[in-house]
């Protein structure tokens, strides 16, 4: 019996410390090879509210170790039929994550913070839509291990269905990141008066915390994906910045 007690203790103590050292592998600031995608104030501006179109499509993951996520994506999808007609969409989020035993992702957003910039350039006469976006994503597992022919760390992470999503490189340890915490908590309906004043002074928040962040924060990998010119792109810029309806309020 007792012999049985410490065996499940043992057992415990191994599953805690995988899943540590699973948090632990994940820690950083990860980009897709296009290498142009990043998460932090360079991609999402909550002050300004504006997301920023890269120069290329890609995908970008940042994990903290105290369980934050944020998650930039750039994506264009080319319409076979019409190439002149691609789908662009711009998404941001962040929130918290988990990791559970068997080793599923989860990542739950703060609702009110994520937004998509979505640009149908034959369907909306050239105007973009920029609106809320809150999607709780749940990655079947994922894997960090070094790329044998660059030497960088890579993070390949599995959709629910178990496909492979298109893999990352280290490219910030400590991640760039916006504060982990709730940038936009205007979704409730407050009065417009104590709504716009606390909105004001969650700004200069906000503010602060980046300038503070930018001071101190992220560093770039020497070893890291940001430096090599691996893989070599031609520049796209498909959204066009002057006509946007904005559906936040
Ligand atoms: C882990 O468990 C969750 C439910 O608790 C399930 O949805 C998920 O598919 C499981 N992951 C794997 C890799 O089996
Ligand atoms: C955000 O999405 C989750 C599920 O993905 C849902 O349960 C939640 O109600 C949504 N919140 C808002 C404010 O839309």
């Amino acid at each position: 019996m007792l012999q049985a007690i410490s065996t499940l203790a043992i057992l415990g103590l191994v599953a805690r410390v995988l899943c540590d050292d699973l948090q632990d592998s994940l820690y950083g600031t990860w980009t897709s090879k296009s290498n142009q995608v990043f998460t932090g104030p360079d991609f999402y501006d909550p002050v300004e509210e504006l997301l920023k179109e890269p120069s290329l499509p890609g995908i970008s993951f940042s994990f903290t170790e105290d369980g934050y996520f944020e998650e930039a994506i750039y994506q264009v999808e080319g319409n076979p039929k019409d190439p002149g007609c691609p789908l662009a969409v711009i998404i941001y989020q962040h929130g918290k994550y988990d990791i559970q035993d068997n080793g599923t992702l989860t990542l739950t957003p703060f609702a009110v913070d994520g937004r998509q910039l979505l640009s149908q350039p034959c369907e909306d006469d050239g105007v973009s839509v920029y609106s809320r976006y809150n999607q709780t994503e749940v990655y079947k597992w994922f894997l960090v291990q070094e790329n044998d022919y660059h030497g960088i760390q890579e993070l390949q992470m599995y959709k629910a269905d178990g496909s492979p999503m298109q893999p990352m490189y280290l490219a910030y340890r400590p991640p760039m990141m916006l504060p982990t915490e709730t940038l936009n908590p205007t979704a409730a309906s407050e009065t417009s008066a104590s709504n716009s004043k606390s909105k004001r002074s969650l700004r200069s928040l906000v503010r602060r915390s980046l300038e503070n962040r930018h001071k101190t924060n992220a560093v770039k990998r020497s070893d890291s994906f940001v430096h090599s010119k691996i893989f070599k792109w031609a520049s796209v810029g498909l959204i066009g910045v002057g006509s946007v309806i904005f559906l936040v309020s």
